[in-house]
């Protein structure tokens, strides 16, 4: 313990005010969540201890925008296949839909895979159930189809060199994949609190341009019976004009997401939206794969999570998406990846080495050296070591 009085707690404590305290109220300020429920009290969460409410003034008891009395003669997305278009919408409503994003084949596949994979979870007592139904996480191990979605393999996903494109130009080029999971509606369930997916970054907006953008496969048809995607239609203009530490106000109504199977939906990091309600006996699946900036944190934590064996036969390009392409300022290990720039493939950016030899168990970190230190200690095989030598060997193959 300190003996100087200044470091001990009792002086920080008493030394600490709260009204002193630096960006406090910014901070605790819990925006835009705080002044969107205060100015929007129809947007509070269900009573999850209560049966759900069916009272109109609930944000869930909605409809399609084309059945909306508010929102029918606004002129709201419509699925389309042209870039421009695109831009357009997502630009004025925080979201857009491609329109056979995938093929009937592509949805075939994906759907069945997924409603598979969905029992078989069950079965093995493993299944994710959350207030809105059953979700199945960490898609990356659970089928080819969903490694191509990630990927944006055409073959796979029709619109993947779309959808691509449109990731590089309104995240920048270099993101990774936040995280890729099934979001399931069931009867008897409740809606989703209706969030930002960027709601990590609050209270902070980011006013120019999202840090986070989202691609929402929907494999089966979605409307107001089935849960459809509760969605705002540009309340993202709402939360930037409030800004960072401003004041979000009145909100117009949510719509239920109406979509076609085959649709891939980009929507916004700063778009209201939530699960809807299924009044359907089917459970309704859409999956999210979202994208965040290349250095920030993924939610999905696929550096153990994925599957080794994936892990061996993963293109560069897959490798990349799971944050496993280190640039100076994110995922670096050991070090190892300072002055990369975190593109694809970049050779001293590869962090598969480390994780390969994490899997073999034969993962020997740098620990505490010195001149003291044993020759045994000293001529270690450390994996930093190896690791830098396999660079070398790379680039002199690479000339
Ligand atoms: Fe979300």
């Amino acid at each position: 313990m300190s003996q100087i009085e200044q470091f001990s707690q009792e002086y920080i404590d008493k030394n600490t005010p709260e009204k002193e305290m630096l960006f406090k109220s910014f901070l605790d300020s819990r925006e835009p969540y705080t002044s969107i429920f205060k100015n929007n009290p129809w947007l509070a969460p269900p009573n999850f201890k209560k049966p759900l409410s069916r009272k109109k003034i609930h944000y869930w008891n909605t409809t399609v925008g084309r059945k909306h009395p508010y929102w029918k003669t606004k002129k709201l997305p419509t699925p389309t296949k042209e870039i421009k278009q695109i831009r357009k919408d997502f630009k004025r409503w925080g979201y857009a839909l491609i329109e056979d994003g995938m093929s009937k084949d592509q949805c075939e596949a994906f759907i069945e895979r997924l409603l598979e994979q969905a029992k078989g979870e069950k079965l093995a007592g493993v299944n994710s159930i959350t207030p809105s139904g059953q979700y199945v996480h960490t898609l990356i191990n659970k089928g080819e189809i969903f490694r191509g979605c990630i990927e944006q393999d055409p073959s796979h996903v029709q619109a993947g060199l779309l959808i691509e494109s449109f990731l590089n130009e309104t995240l920048g080029e270099g993101w990774i994949c936040h995280s890729f999971l099934a979001n399931g509606a069931e009867k008897g369930y409740y809606p989703q609190v209706l969030h930002l997916d960027q709601s990590p970054l609050s209270p902070w907006i980011t006013e120019e341009a999202p840090a986070l953008v989202n691609t929402l496969y929907i494999p089966q048809d979605v409307n107001e019976l089935n849960g459809g995607t509760l969605i705002i239609p540009g309340s993202h203009k709402n939360i930037i004009k409030a800004g960072s530490n401003g004041e979000v106000g009145k909100l117009p109504p949510a719509i239920n997401l109406e979509a076609k199977a085959g649709t891939v939906m980009l929507f916004d990091g700063r778009l209201l939206h939530g699960t809807g309600v299924n009044h359907t006996d089917k459970i309704r699946f859409v999956a999210a794969m979202s994208n965040v900036k290349s250095w920030m944190r993924s939610q999905e934590n696929w550096i153990v999570s994925v599957d080794p064996k994936i892990i061996d036969i993963a293109s560069p390009k897959l490798l990349h998406r799971m944050g496993m392409q280190a640039a100076t300022y994110g995922g670096t290990i050991e070090g190892f990846g300072m002055g990369a720039s975190g593109k694809v493939n970049e050779i001293h950016g590869s962090t598969k080495y480390f994780r390969e030899a994490l899997d073999s168990g034969k993962y020997i970190r740098v620990g505490e050296l010195s001149t003291k230190s044993s020759k045994k200690d000293l001529k270690k095989n450390y994996t930093l070591k190896g690791a830098v030598k396999e660079v070398k060997k790379k680039v002199k193959a690479s000339k």
